[in-house]
């Protein structure tokens, strides 16, 4: 028989052969991990539906970054979840909100550590919606100037980088005007340009109590259907400034990960978000599948789909596993 054909096996013959053929590797220096800061005193508490997730209180807060820092985690993104809500969310930009508080603190004590803010009104506001809510409607306009002022007040407790997920139009612009009115232009923002309404929040909802208490979000976040409306999306948000372009979720949406690479030059950012993490660590604790083999597979298929950095709540266990190899 004269068959013509290539052997791809060559280069899969053995790990060593695999190793010096593969194309992409996860880093711990890829990874930002979510964190959540509850007021009160000796709290951690797990997040029901996300294992090995914690409510953490301020004074707790030091050993969990530790830990981090131990593993060589070398950014974090704090949301907080405060006592008090109320119609405009007055908590989100108080100097001595939750966040505020929780930013400063890990700055003074870990000054190495890239602090990023999750800058929204869901977590703050009564009605769990992402902005002002008249007559049932979620308002643009008048919900970017509480935004600028969220922003200013996280970048003055201490926030290396300022994240915005709350899409409202023109949130970049009203930030990085913010920021630059109050001497903040050196601090970046980490925008999630193309956040669409996803069901993969579910468990997040929980954690940061934040589920709407009427409607949904699908009048400002994006149809999961949508491609070329992720590319307005993110263009936008360029041009209005933005440093880095969060996709979200991230699992569900590698072809508009690549879409964003190809087209823009920022730095990419994908959201593994709750969604993502819960249901694997559910398979996982059911021994259905293998965590770590899965882990792995997933965040390196979102590198391969183009994202320079992850942000996911796999951060601690994925650096524990390549601290291993
Ligand atoms: C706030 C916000 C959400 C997430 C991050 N920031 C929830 C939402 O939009 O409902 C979700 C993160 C996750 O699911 O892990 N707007």
């Amino acid at each position: 028989m004269d068959l013509q054909f290539n052997r791809h096996r060559r280069l899969r013959n053995s790990a060593g052969m695999r190793s010096l053929v593969r194309e992409t590797h996860l880093r711990t220096e890829d990874f930002i991990y979510p964190i959540f800061v509850v007021e009160g005193e000796k709290i951690k508490k797990e997040v029901p539906s996300m294992p090995d997730v914690y409510h953490i209180s301020l004074d707790y807060l030091n050993e969990e970054i530790d830990e981090l820092v131990g593993l060589g985690i070398q950014s974090v993104i704090v949301f907080g979840v405060p006592a008090e809500k109320d119609e405009v969310g007055s908590q989100a930009y108080h100097d001595l909100g939750i966040v505020q508080k929780a930013i400063s603190q890990i700055k003074e004590s870990f000054p190495e550590l890239v602090v990023a803010a999750d800058t929204c009104l869901c977590q703050y506001t009564s009605h769990g919606h992402c902005g002002i809510v008249e007559n049932g409607k979620i308002l643009n306009d008048p919900t970017l100037n509480l935004l600028a002022k969220t922003a200013i007040s996280q970048a003055r407790a201490g926030a290396d980088i300022i994240a915005p997920s709350n899409m409202m139009d023109g949130f970049v612009a009203a930030i990085r005007h913010g920021l630059d009115e109050a001497g903040f232009e050196d601090v970046p923002i980490m925008s999630y340009a193309v956040k669409y309404a996803s069901a993969f929040y579910g468990p997040f909802r929980d954690a940061a109590h934040s589920t709407p208490q009427f409607g949904d979000r699908k009048e400002y976040q994006m149809d999961p259907a949508n491609r070329m409306e992720a590319l307005r999306e993110a263009e936008s948000d360029v041009i209005e400034g933005a440093d880095f372009l969060i996709v979200k979720p991230a699992l569900s949406y590698l072809d508009i990960i690549r879409d964003v690479k190809n087209n823009f030059n920022l730095p990419v950012v994908a959201y593994n978000v709750s969604g993502e993490y819960s249901m694997i660590k559910a398979a996982a604790q059911n021994g259905w599948i293998d965590e770590k083999t899965i882990v792995i597979e997933m965040l390196t298929s979102m590198k391969r789909a183009g994202v320079d950095l992850i942000i996911t709540y796999f951060a601690k266990d994925v650096s524990r596993w390549l601290k291993q190899e």
